[in-house]
């Protein structure tokens, strides 16, 4: 079998890549990744031992460079990860996000269809679906929910799931999709929610909390989003979209009450800072059809889970720190220090 891993040297990708390797060990597996801000070959130094994973450094929007590299190595199967997927960026740059999270979609899917790749699996995100009120607890993300993207974040994923959707009605490209709630775990770049609290609470400096900080989210630990994706690409069903999510929802701020908690840091640390625009309200995800069809089960519940990445970042702190000494200083004080 040989996998092509795009966006493989970013949180979940890489994530994907050990889960991988481990497991199938007669795999041979190629990593594509264009390296941005997000990209992290630290990450990535186990792997690179093996003698079985490549590394390939380059745009997923390369049309060239994505023909070469099917053409030399003829993939069974493709998993596409890379993108750009930080909201509050996508307020900044949307074209970027349009750019790779569509377009370069586009790339992959056309090189699929031309070398015959038995499956294209895009990795995709249960904010396509928009959001859900605050005050209606029965209402959940199913794969039937309308596309209603909020941001250009989101309308980005939306247009690559729609794109791939289309190849499968109009070539019959052998095509599958997840759309998996918030992830956590080892490896996220301390931009996101969970990463970038514990990184402050650790340096004692103030949490900034968009808003009143009662927005939920639906957390997954990234090693619970990796089973499905591998349950998916095995045995899903040709055409089909995937919902992955384990029932976690927590409002923002009970999240950051756990992280100060577990640090023993005061609650005077959190800062209530300008809302995010157009933020939505809530995602909660309806699991069932991974449950029922492929029996994808998460092991992990949140205390457990949040507990042992706190621990992992406090134990690979020089990897955060590499991070924090890095390009992304520039956007992080323009995030922060003025908010
Ligand atoms: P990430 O930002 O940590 O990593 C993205 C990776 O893609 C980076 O290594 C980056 O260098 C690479 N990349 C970006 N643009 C590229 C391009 N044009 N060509 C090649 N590589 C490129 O992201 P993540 O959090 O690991 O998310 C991975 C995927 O999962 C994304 O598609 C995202 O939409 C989806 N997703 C994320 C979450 C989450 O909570 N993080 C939840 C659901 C779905
Ligand atoms: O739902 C899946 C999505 O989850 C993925 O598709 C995205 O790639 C991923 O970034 C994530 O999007 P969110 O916008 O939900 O994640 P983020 O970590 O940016 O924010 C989580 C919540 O925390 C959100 O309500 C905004 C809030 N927040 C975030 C940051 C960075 C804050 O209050 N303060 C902050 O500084």
């Amino acid at each position: 079998m040989k996998l092509l891993v795009t966006g493989g040297a970013g949180f979940i990708g890489s994530n994907f890549v050990y889960y991988m390797l481990d497991k199938y060990p007669n795999y041979e597996i190629f990593c594509l990744d264009k390296l941005t801000y997000a990209g992290n070959m630290e990450t990535l130094a186990e792997a690179m031992k093996k003698a079985n994973f490549h590394f390939i450094k380059g745009d997923i929007k390369d049309d060239k460079l994505i023909n070469d590299l099917f053409e030399k190595n003829k993939f069974d199967k493709v998993v596409n990860f890379a993108a750009e997927t930080h909201v509050d960026r996508s307020v900044e740059t949307p074209d970027e996000f349009f750019l790779t999270n569509a377009l370069g979609v586009t790339v992959l899917l056309n090189a699929c269809r031309k070398y015959k790749v038995e499956r294209f699996h895009q990795v995709s995100t249960d904010e396509v679906y928009g959001d859900l009120p605050l005050n209606a607890k029965d209402l959940l993300f199913t794969e039937e929910t309308p596309i209603h993207a909020s941001s250009p974040y989101s309308a980005s994923k939306a247009s690559g799931d729609l794109m791939t959707l289309s190849y499968f009605r109009t070539f019959g490209l052998p095509v599958t999709i997840s759309r998996c709630s918030n992830n956590y775990g080892p490896y996220q770049f301390p931009e996101k929610l969970i990463p970038l609290m514990i990184t402050r609470a650790m340096a004692n400096k103030s949490m900034p909390v968009y808003g009143s900080g009662t927005n939920v989210r639906d957390w997954l630990h990234v090693h619970d989003h990796c089973t499905a994706i591998d349950l998916i690409i095995h045995h899903g069903k040709i055409g089909n979209v995937y919902n992955i999510g384990g029932h976690n929802e927590r409002t923002n701020l009970e999240v950051i009450k756990v992280i100060l908690e577990t640090l023993k840091k005061p609650e005077s640390l959190i800062e209530h800072v300008t809302d995010r625009p157009g933020h939505d309200l809530r995602y909660a995800i309806d699991p069932t059809k991974i449950v029922n069809e492929l029996g994808w089960k998460p092991i992990y519940n949140f205390e457990s889970g949040l507990k042992q990445t706190i621990e992992w970042n406090i134990e690979n702190v020089s990897w955060l720190q590499h991070i924090l000494e890095g390009n992304y200083k520039d956007y992080y004080d323009r995030m922060y220090n003025n908010r």
